[in-house]
């Protein structure tokens, strides 16, 4: 373009802003106008500069608005379990607030556990008014990376190894906190789900991997829980970086799912301008550069969609199309956040928050092993409870990467126990073993001074000791947040408990047949000893609350009604991506840092695998004990036959055949007995929780319709039920049927995208 030329549009383009911006009527702040209409206005009163400065970071967790306009800046917030402290503008460090201390909610495998919509929607509603009080636009959960493998660090974010559960756990955690105002962000998208070499990664999956098991969480973010952001992942699919992938981000994500929202980078996660400008990226956040070293004034400047972009456009190399609706997407976003006057105001450390964060621990603890009906424990018997091991004591809100919170307390499983019992019995503790003394992350820490300078041997004695003089032992231990633990950025080494506890539980076993074993983790762990030991509970990381969580399960205040969102395998080697040496994956030999991890197992991960193999886990997934027992009738199907679009309903009668109140899951699985392609023996497509009062029954309604029947067939792209016979499998786990009925689909149908 000559210079008369570029001159005339010039002014052509700034009359047009000046006139824009003056004009009397501002639509883009008139509530009363549909958001679309408020978006185009404010994008044609915005320059290019400052529609490139809303792309990208401005701090460390916030990007630009426009001042001159009075569109607020963003600002993000991790994380899935609680609103983390303030950190300085250009750092990870603390800003040294002092009013920033929060509520943690327990971890979201806990949630998942509660296998509990309405606890979903209760975390969302209550995490969502922390962020909203703390003035933040976006926050960076939830996480539902499926469980591939039981070593990956962060999987205590997550929910489990089912798509299906996660799906439905994710909804309403996702509608929850939006009802504040404040923005979802669903993440890693995708197939983020192991931390080793979490930047290098390439995952070479299938699509029927892919779409059966890997995206439905994502998908039913997006389509059933409306999310407003999603963050990209660091590794890479199809060899892009996921932060600006063609294939999920513009195919299938704003493609396939018709997302309205904003893609924003993992802190990093971007790695080259073009493919952020093309590949679907919308903000990019925490990149590293070294702006202020090269002298820049603001390191920001140089991320890749910030100068670089600009530098593009002004030099005519790429159109401004991706620029205006990356743009519109934020502009919308900032309608629905905090350009919207009428949200909430949020509230923080509220009782209401703690009562949340205790129901949804209560409700998540899932008891594994109850022999002799040992728990709950009853107070007319028990004089002195030894309770030992190092989880019982040390905080685990501090820790684990970007998820660590300063918090406004921690109850720990030891002043939990000794609240509730400590006025009928004797609580004497030992510590055990010494796992990890320390306690900072970030620059909070937790004031505790966990060193203990005693050997080994010293440690054990004494716990052996106070186990023999004990009517009941509990044993508190299990993982941490410390790297290679449940930690992000790196990944556990092994199945088996750290700090030598299988040790200390065989030791403490022999001398009192009455312990308790209460297992602190994200992952499942191995338990050589479970033989030995008369109950095992899984505790998770329970938050603020977490010692009146489990003081309340073993006391039987509250009967437990957690069940698995993981299969708990007996040995690594029975899990599918060790089974078939597909973890990590292998460094390519071309010079580059690339790790290619190849999902070879396909859709078959957690049960699905152990069934095609018979592989009896130690816990399966769905599993989960009661202090009553539920007795499932025969279930009352209303038709043998499918037709298409047609549905069947079948009513399965179950009682409470105990003597106390407790809530039960009733399990729905699916197994097609005759497909085209392979298919795993069974699948998860349903489930309801039930309370019932002793010798209640309550007659369970599920509702069959072939998108519950349906596979995704990746020759032609689509989902599809096949007519045959089909099997429902219902129980109380995923080895525990207790019921099946037969029934046939009579026509082949193609599922519209669901
Ligand atoms: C981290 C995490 C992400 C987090 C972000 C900001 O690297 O992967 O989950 O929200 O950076 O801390």
């Amino acid at each position: 373009m000559n210079k008369m030329k570029r001159i005339f549009v010039s002014a052509i383009l700034i009359t047009v802003c000046v006139f824009k911006t003056f004009s009397l009527e501002q639509v883009y702040l008139d509530e009363t106008r549909p958001i679309d209409e408020r978006v185009e206005d404010a994008l044609s009163r915005m320059t290019i500069e400052e529609k490139v400065a809303m792309l990208h970071a401005q701090s460390k967790f916030s990007s630009a608005g426009v001042p001159r306009l009075g569109i607020p800046e963003f600002w993000t917030t991790d994380g899935p379990h609680g609103i983390r402290p303030e950190v300085l503008w250009d750092d990870w460090d603390q800003a040294g607030w002092t009013n920033d201390s929060c509520v943690a909610f327990p971890a979201l495998t806990c949630l998942a556990a509660t296998w509990n919509p309405d606890m979903a929607m209760l975390y969302g509603k209550s995490i969502g008014e922390e962020a909203r009080y703390r003035k933040k636009d976006i926050l960076l959960g939830p996480g539902v990376n499926i469980y591939r493998t039981p070593l990956n660090g962060r999987n205590f974010e997550y929910m489990g190894e089912d798509p299906y559960l996660a799906a439905k756990m994710v909804v309403p955690y996702i509608q929850g906190v939006q009802s504040n105002g404040v923005a979802a962000c669903v993440k890693h998208y995708a197939l983020n789900n192991h931390e080793a070499n979490r930047h290098t990664t390439n995952v070479v999956v299938d699509d029927r991997a892919l779409y059966e098991i890997y995206l439905p969480a994502f998908k039913a973010a997006v389509k059933e829980g409306g999310v407003w952001t999603i963050m990209g992942s660091y590794n890479l699919y199809k060899n892009q970086h996921a932060c600006h992938n063609q294939y999920l981000l513009n195919d299938i994500l704003k493609g396939e799912w018709g997302f309205d929202g904003v893609v924003v980078s993992d802190w990093g996660g971007t790695h080259d301008t073009y493919q952020a400008i093309t590949n679907g990226l919308d903000m990019e956040f925490g990149s590293w550069t070294n702006g202020l070293s090269n002298g820049a004034s603001n390191a920001y400047d140089n991320y890749y969609l910030a100068a670089p972009y600009q530098k593009l456009i002004r030099e005519g190399k790429i159109g401004t199309q991706e620029l205006e609706d990356k743009v519109r997407r934020i502009l919308r976003l900032a309608f629905r956040t905090n350009m919207n006057k009428n949200r909430p105001f949020g509230s923080l450390c509220s009782p209401e928050h703690i009562e949340a964060a205790s129901r949804i621990g209560e409700e998540g603890i899932v008891l594994l092993k109850n022999e002799n009906n040992i728990l709950p424990i009853n107070m007319n018997k028990i004089k002195r409870i030894a309770v030992i091991g190092e989880n019982a004591i040390k905080m685990m809100t501090v820790g684990g990467g970007s998820s660590s919170l300063k918090v406004k307390y921690e109850l720990s499983p030891l002043d939990g126990i000794k609240k509730r019992f400590g006025d009928k019995a004797e609580i004497v503790y030992a510590r055990g073993y010494v796992g990890d003394p320390s306690g900072e992350y970030n620059g909070v820490v937790t004031n505790q001074n966990l060193k203990d300078d005693r050997t080994n041997e010293e440690i054990l004695s004494e716990a052996v000791e106070i186990a023999k003089q004990a009517d009941v032992v509990i044993f508190v231990g299990g993982l941490n947040k410390s790297s290679y633990q449940d930690c992000e950025d790196s990944d556990r080494k092994g199945l088996g408990l750290p700090y030598n506890q299988d040790n200390v539980i065989s030791k403490l076993a022999k001398v009192n047949k009455n312990i308790v074993v209460v297992n602190i983790s994200g992952n499942a762990v191995a338990m050589p000893w479970v033989e030995d030991v008369a109950a095992v509970v899984q505790a998770w990381y329970l938050g603020t609350e977490c010692g009146n969580a489990i003081a309340s399960v073993l006391s039987g205040d509250v009967n437990p009604s957690g069940k698995l969102p993981m299969t708990f395998p007996v040995a690594l080697s029975d899990v599918a991506a060790h089974a078939k040496g597909e973890y990590p994956g292998k460094l390519r030999n071309d010079g580059t840092d690339i790790v290619d991890c190849n999902y070879s197992e396909g859709i078959f991960v957690g049960y699905r695998w152990n069934d095609i193999n018979r592989i009896t886990p130690l816990f399966p997934f769905g599993h989960g004990l009661s202090y009553t027992k539920f007795k499932y009738g025969k279930p009352v199907v209303s038709s043998n036959t499918m037709a298409l679009d047609d549905k069947i309903v079948i009513k399965v009668p179950v009682t409470n055949i105990g003597d106390c109140i407790g809530a039960e899951v009733v399990q729905l699985y699916i197994n097609d007995l005759k497909s085209s392609l392979p298919r795993p023996i069974k699948e998860l497509k349903d489930f309801k929780k039930i309370k019932l009062e002793p010798k209640q029954t309550i007659e369970v309604e599920f509702t069959i319709t072939s998108d519950k029947l349906a596979f995704f067939d990746d020759n032609k792209h689509e989902w599809v039920a096949e007519s045959g016979d089909f099997r429902v499998l219902i129980g109380s786990s995923a080895t525990d049927i207790r019921q099946t009925v037969r029934f046939k689909l009579s026509d082949d149908s193609i599922i519209a995208s669901k």
